[in-house]
């Protein structure tokens, strides 16, 4: 009777004690933030043991890495204030907390993309329980911008004009192309690469027909990233080659003696130019100047020049016709202009001189 009584007083005693510890359970908070950190960077790994009165035997800290998977415990903080930290990272794991505050936080110093994980705090009381939380710590990676692009024939068809980069960023970056008013007449192919170590390199080309009206123009590549306070820009020229187009012979305003200059558009600029005097002998000329006693009628006559680069050549022609003292039309084509001197443009002649001669055939 008396034992059964007994017994009778010990489960009650221990459902009093059940409820006891659900009551403080229910109590327990634990504080734990999520955190990214800049490669190279310190991460404060916050963790905090709230409403209750039990007191703490020690702390624990494991992590589940990118370095490695496996759940590891790797920094034990005990009641007295002693530490037992892992060996490997000795001077890049500081705890900051305070046993007695319940804070258990802890200071991950310079950061790389190994430490990239699953962190797990861990209270450890007096009445041998554990109250844990896990905190992701995500390492960022600024990215690394380049730009490229090499130099087009101009063609019809379409190619790579450039290509804007932002390699290994974590998480991967925003690459985009600034092309103004070209912005109808190219267009953009955006690839993205992971690489083993988490990091992503993006890849942002502008497709486009390299026409000579590109030659020269100013475009630029955007890269966006969250670890950059201000985007990267990356300025780049767009540069096509193309052949002699369009020769102009235009004078050069000296008294003395008159000079001529043969002005073209190709890319790169002409090689050589060659100056001819129609039926003449050749005249007197220095790379792209043709140089004119004024006051002879007898260099009077059609010049010619002929300008080329390794894409191909084009020739403009100068007709010139001085009486000595007065300068007055050149008969033949006297009715077109009112001047000494005439200057025509021939666009994209394969035989001037044929061309030439027909005209005057013609007339
Ligand atoms: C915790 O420790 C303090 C001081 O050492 C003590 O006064 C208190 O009673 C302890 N609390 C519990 C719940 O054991
Ligand atoms: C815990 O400790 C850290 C580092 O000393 C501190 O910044 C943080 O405010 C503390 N947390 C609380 C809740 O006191
Ligand atoms: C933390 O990581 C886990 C596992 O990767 C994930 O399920 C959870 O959504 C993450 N939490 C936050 C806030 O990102
Ligand atoms: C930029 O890209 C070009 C071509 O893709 C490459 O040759 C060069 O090394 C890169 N420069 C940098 C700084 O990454
Ligand atoms: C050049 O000479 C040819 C024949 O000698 C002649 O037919 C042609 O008209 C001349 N051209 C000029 C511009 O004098």
């Amino acid at each position: 009777m008396h034992g059964r009584r007994n017994a009778f007083d010990l489960s009650l005693y221990g459902l009093f004690l059940i409820y006891l510890s659900f009551f403080r359970i229910a109590g327990v908070k634990i504080i734990g933030h999520d955190t990214t950190v800049v490669k190279e960077g310190s991460a404060t790994l916050f963790c905090h043991l709230t409403e209750t009165e039990e007191n703490l035997t020690h702390i624990i800290w494991q992590k589940q890495t990118r370095g490695n998977p496996e759940q590891e415990t790797f920094f034990i903080i005990h009641k007295d204030g002693k530490t037992e930290l892992k060996h490997d990272i000795q001077d890049k794991v500081k705890f900051i907390g305070s046993i007695k505050e319940k804070n258990g936080s802890i200071q991950l110093l310079r950061a790389s993309l190994l430490d990239d994980g699953i962190y797990t705090c861990i209270f450890n009381t007096f009445t041998s329980r554990q109250i844990q939380t896990s905190i992701n710590v995500t390492v960022l990676v600024p990215p690394v911008g380049n730009v490229s692009g090499s130099t087009h024939v101009s063609d019809h068809y379409e190619v790579t004009l450039a290509s804007c980069e932002a390699s290994s960023a974590r998480p991967a970056a925003e690459v985009l192309w600034r092309l103004g008013a070209l912005s109808d007449s190219l267009r953009t192919e955006t690839s993205i690469t992971q690489h083993s170590d988490g990091t992503f390199t993006v890849v942002t080309r502008i497709l486009g027909a390299p026409s000579k009206h590109l030659n020269q123009r100013k475009i630029q590549c955007v890269v966006k990233h969250s670890t950059l306070t201000k985007e990267l820009e990356l300025d780049h020229v767009l540069n096509v080659h193309y052949p002699p187009e369009l020769v102009v012979i235009i004078p050069d305003d000296s008294k003395e003696a008159e000079e001529y200059h043969c002005l073209v558009d190709c890319n790169p600029t002409p090689t050589s130019y060659i100056w001819i005097k129609v039926n003449g002998s050749t005249p007197h000329s220095e790379g792209n100047k043709l140089f004119i006693p004024k006051s002879s009628p007898d260099f009077n006559g059609v010049y010619i020049c002929t300008a080329s680069n390794e894409y191909g050549k084009a020739s403009g022609v100068l007709y010139v016709g001085n009486t000595g003292s007065t300068d007055v039309c050149w008969d033949l084509f006297g009715f077109i202009f009112n001047c000494a001197i005439l200057v025509i443009t021939v666009v994209c002649i394969k035989m001037p001189l044929r061309l030439f001669s027909d005209l005057l055939r013609f007339y």
